[in-house]
C-alpha cells in the first residue's frame, strides 16, 4: 500500500507541475499513462467499468469523473482537480489535488483552498475507535463555517487489492455514528466541495458530473491507514 500511495503520489506531482495554460486534458492523460508505466505501475481507473481514459480531469464546475479530450484545453483562471490511481504490485494509491491554471478568481482559489482544508480535516477525525460519522461531520462543519457545501452523492473508500472496496466514506456525517475503524483498515478521504448548492448531475457520457448550479467545485483526496493513534498517509509525494 505504501509502494502503490507513493507512486500516486509522485505521478501527481509530475503532473502538477507541468499543467500551464494551452495544455490539454488529453495531455494529462498522456502523462500519467507514461510516469505511472515509468514507476512500474498500471493506471487503474482505465478500463474501470468502461472509463476510457487512466485519470480523471475535473474542470472548473466539473465535481468528479470529468473524462480527458483533446479539444478541452486549459484557460488561464481554470481549475482542475487531477484524479491518479496507480496500481502497484496488486495494492492500490488513489489521490486527487485540484490545481490553479495561472491567476485564479478569488472565488476560485477559496473553493480549493476550503476543500484542501476539509481533507485535513476529515483525515484528523481518523483514528482507532472513531466512527465514519466523525469524518464526515469534521467535514461538513468546516465547509458550513466557510460558506460551502459538501456533495453527498459521492464519498471515499476502502481501497486495498481493489480501487474501490468496502466501507463508503461519506464526507456528511453525524459525530459517533457509523462504522467504527480499526487500525490496519486502509481508505479513502475525498471531500468534494462546491460554492453553490451540494446537488450534482451527470452528463449524457455516462461519467462527467457537474454541479446542478454551475458552480465551481474542489477536491482533495489522500489514501489513508488507519493507526491506533491517527492516519498514515500513503499518497505523500
Ligand atoms: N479515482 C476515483 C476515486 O477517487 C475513481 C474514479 S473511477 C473512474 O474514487 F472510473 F472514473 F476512473
Ligand atoms: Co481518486
Ligand atoms: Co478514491
Amino acid at each position: 500500500m505504501h509502494a502503490a500511495g507513493r507512486a500516486a503520489a509522485d505521478t501527481l506531482t509530475h503532473v502538477g507541475r507541468q499543467l500551464a495554460p494551452g495544455m490539454t486534458t488529453a495531455d494529462v492523460d498522456r502523462l500519467v499513462t507514461e510516469h505511472t508505466r515509468s514507476l512500474g505501475g498500471v493506471p487503474a481507473q482505465f478500463g474501470y467499468h468502461g472509463f476510457p481514459a487512466s485519470v480523471c480531469t475535473s474542470v472548473n464546475h466539473v465535481v468528479c469523473h470529468g473524462i480527458p479530450s483533446a479539444r478541452h484545453v486549459l484557460s488561464d483562471g481554470d481549475i482542475i482537480n487531477v484524479d491518479v490511481t496507480t496500481q502497484l504490485n496488486g495494492y492500490h494509491g488513489d489521490t486527487s489535488q485540484t490545481f490553479i491554471i495561472g491567476d485564479a478568481s478569488e472565488a476560485a482559489r477559496r473553493v480549493v483552498d476550503v476543500a484542501r482544508r476539509c481533507r485535513a480535516a476529515g483525515i484528523a477525525a481518523v483514528r482507532h475507535g472513531a466512527r465514519l460519522g466523525d469524518i464526515g461531520a469534521a467535514i461538513e462543519a468546516l465547509a458550513r463555517a466557510e460558506g460551502c457545501s459538501v456533495v453527498r452523492d459521492y464519498g471515499g473508500h476502502g481501497i486495498g487489492r481493489a480501487m474501490h472496496q468496502d466501507p463508503h466514506v461519506s464526507h456528511v456525517g453525524v459525530p459517533g455514528k457509523g462504522l467504527r475503524l480499526k487500525a490496519g483498515m486502509a481508505i479513502t478521504i475525498e471531500p468534494m466541495i462546491n460554492l453553490g448548492s451540494p446537488d450534482v448531475e451527470q452528463l449524457d457520457d455516462g461519467w462527467t458530473v457537474v454541479t446542478a448550479d454551475g458552480s465551481l467545485s474542489a477536491q482533495f483526496e489522500h489514501t489513508l491507514i488507519v493507526t491506533p493513534t491517527g492516519a498514515e498517509i500513503t499518497t505523500l509525494a
